[in-house]
């Protein structure tokens, strides 16, 4: 007899600055995802923060065009996820429950989502989801814990700064420690939102008043002149590193635009044409990266090669874009993991720590 099909909850879009993105990455999971072994619900969290079950099958509208693409609130039903519900899905316009969701895979990314949140409350509900846990999740998507713990781990970073709303900022001081130009980055943030170069006084105190509108605490760092490749890793406690990527920008750097935007933003090489050395040195540090940061799952590392050859690590994306053409599922592809296999091995993965979890003790 076939086993029962394993129900597949897609959580996406989010109150986040990365709503967008989510809702297409979405997309492409629910229509990839293996049928005869899953079924899907699709969740989708609008842009307050409410989570709805949607119209399962128009659940976007304009779902090709990143600018205009939305969630559809047609015939929506307000869900929440209780503690203990072990994945049942509370209604909250008629009351009662909905059909029980058996793994979680949250698409979601930046704040709200890819920070450990949303983590949180899914191991509170008791069910099993893709990706990192809580403390994973938390530290990938604040920068400067992040960098900290990689800079303590003996992984090669760029030098930064840290400053908090109220500090004062000057930029002589700055560039006197870190050079110029340099880049501004909020703490927790992602996909290029509140980033920007400084070359100047005036570009300055705009980089620092736009980082200061995503978060209290923002990263002031080094200019790297260098490539910047991509290396995905999969697993939980035996992580496996994809071949590495490289990002092509055609705009002054990996930007918002240059990402989502511009079609002809940016071009991505996989794999990237390195010496073998580099590609090797990637992958040591993605791996080594995931490991340190507690991470599980899925996770994809950003690395520079600076110009004299020596990599170093940028960041890592917990939750990376995941669309078909987004650099996570192509490098895996390109290292024979094609994007449905790759679904059902997150879905595994996600499935075996739950697990492993379960069995330890809660009580003396
Ligand atoms: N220190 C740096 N030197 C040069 N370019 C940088 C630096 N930091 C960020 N960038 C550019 O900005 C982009 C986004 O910054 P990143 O730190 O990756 O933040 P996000 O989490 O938003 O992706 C990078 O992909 C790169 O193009
Ligand atoms: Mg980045």
């Amino acid at each position: 007899m076939k086993d029962k099909k394993l129900k597949v909850g897609i959580l996406f879009g989010g109150k986040s600055a990365e709503h967008e993105v989510s809702l297409q990455s979405a997309k492409n999971v629910a229509d990839a995802i293996d049928k005869d072994k899953y079924d899907v619900a699709l969740i989708g969290i609008d842009k307050s923060g409410r989570w709805l079950l949607p119209n399962q099958s128009e659940f976007l509208i304009n779902a090709t065009d990143p600018k205009l693409v939305k969630l559809n609130k047609d015939n929506e039903k307000s869900v929440a996820l209780v503690p203990q519900s072990g994945g049942e899905l509370t209604d909250l316009s008629m009351g009662g429950t909905h059909s029980s969701i058996d793994v979680v895979f949250p698409i979601l990314h930046g704040p709200f989502g890819e920070d450990g949140t949303v983590q949180g409350l899914l191991k509170l509900a008791g069910v099993p989801f893709v990706g990192a846990g809580i403390l994973g999740s938390a530290v990938g998507m604040d920068k400067d814990v992040m960098k900290r713990l990689l800079r303590d781990a003996g992984i090669p970073i760029a030098k930064f700064l840290v400053f908090r709303h109220g500090d004062l900022l000057d930029l002589q001081s700055i560039s006197d420690e870190i050079g110029l130009p340099f880049f501004v980055k909020p703490a927790n943030m992602g996909s290029s939102v509140g980033v920007r170069k400084v070359t100047n006084q005036e570009t300055f105190d705009q980089a620092v008043q736009d980082a200061f509108n995503y978060d209290t605490k923002i990263l002031i760092e080094e200019f790297v002149d260098g490539r910047e490749l991509e290396c995905s890793v999969l697993g939980n406690q035996k992580p496996i590193a994809s071949v590495v990527g490289e990002i092509v920008s055609t705009h002054e750097f990996y930007s918002y635009e240059a990402k989502y935007i511009d079609e002809h933003g940016a071009a991505l090489e996989i794999p990237a044409d390195l010496p073998d050395a580099v590609s090797q040195r990637v992958q040591e540090l993605a791996l080594q990266t995931f490991q340190t940061l507690e991470c599980e799952g899925l996770g994809r590392v950003d690395c520079f090669l600076r110009r004299d050859g020596t990599v170093i690590v940028n960041e890592i994306n917990t939750i990376p874009g995941f669309t078909k053409i987004s650099m996570y599922p192509r490098l895996w592809e390109a290292s024979g993991v094609v994007y449905s296999e790759l679904i059902n091995r997150l879905v595994e993965l996600a499935i075996e720590r739950f697990d492993r979890e379960q069995k330890l003790k809660t009580s003396f």
